[in-house]
């Protein structure tokens, strides 16, 4: 595999979007080819209306939606650009579900990650940033919250939790990012990651 296959998680409102952007306009002044994308919605379109502006779902159901929609994601989107050699930055992927339906909805991982095993053909991101911040901070960013987002914070305080375990996991994967700071700090502390990875 030729690409380098990065991604951004952590709460609503905490800027992700904001950061892949100016990452890859980072890397690509750096001459790297990049691929940004996101998810709900990189693999299967209509994915991203059914989940969050439709009727409630169990969380079952949505986890196997975001499945569906991840399956297509790393199939048609993900592995052929990284077969190309391009890096992939993704603004949400497999972290999202077991913080979201695994630790905030209370759904066992050993059975999400058996799905995932299967529906992302065991890729998995290379580096992962989490921008780490209170769920009090994380809502009032939020201008209009979609269904999902109107969970309440003690659901918000969960998710944050399980994102933080993630990362304690598996710190050779995670950066923690303390996201209560400004957009360019923010930024800056990202790529001050990103040199250690040039040979
Ligand atoms: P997103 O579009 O990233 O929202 P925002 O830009 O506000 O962060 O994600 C939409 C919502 O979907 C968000 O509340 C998180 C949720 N989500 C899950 O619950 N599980 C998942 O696997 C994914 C990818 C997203």
């Amino acid at each position: 595999m030729k690409g380098f296959f990065l991604t951004l998680e952590g709460l609503d409102g905490s800027g992700k979007t904001t950061q892949a952007r100016l990452l890859a306009r980072f890397l690509e002044e750096k001459g790297i080819r990049v691929r940004l994308t996101r998810e709900p919605g990189g693999g299967l379109k209509g994915v991203r209306d059914l989940l969050l502006e439709g009727e409630a779902l169990s969380p079952e159901a949505e986890y196997l939606l975001f499945s569906a929609d991840r399956a297509e994601h790393v199939r048609k989107v993900i592995l052929p650009a990284l077969e190309e050699g391009y890096w992939v930055i993704s603004d949400r992927y497999l972290d999202s579900s077991l913080a979201y339906q695994g630790y905030g909805h209370g759904l066992p991982l050993p059975w999400l990650l058996e799905v995932a095993k299967r529906a992302t053909l065991d890729l998995k991101p290379r580096l992962t940033f989490l921008l780490d911040l209170p769920p009090e901070e994380a809502l009032g960013r939020v201008a209009t919250p979609d269904r999902l987002e109107r969970t309440g914070l003690e659901f918000f305080r969960r998710v944050r939790e399980g994102y933080l375990r993630l990362a304690e996991a598996e710190p050779e994967r995670f950066r923690v990012v303390d996201a209560t700071r400004p957009v360019a700090e923010v930024q800056a502390a990202i790529r001050s990651s990103i040199p250690q990875l040039f040979p």
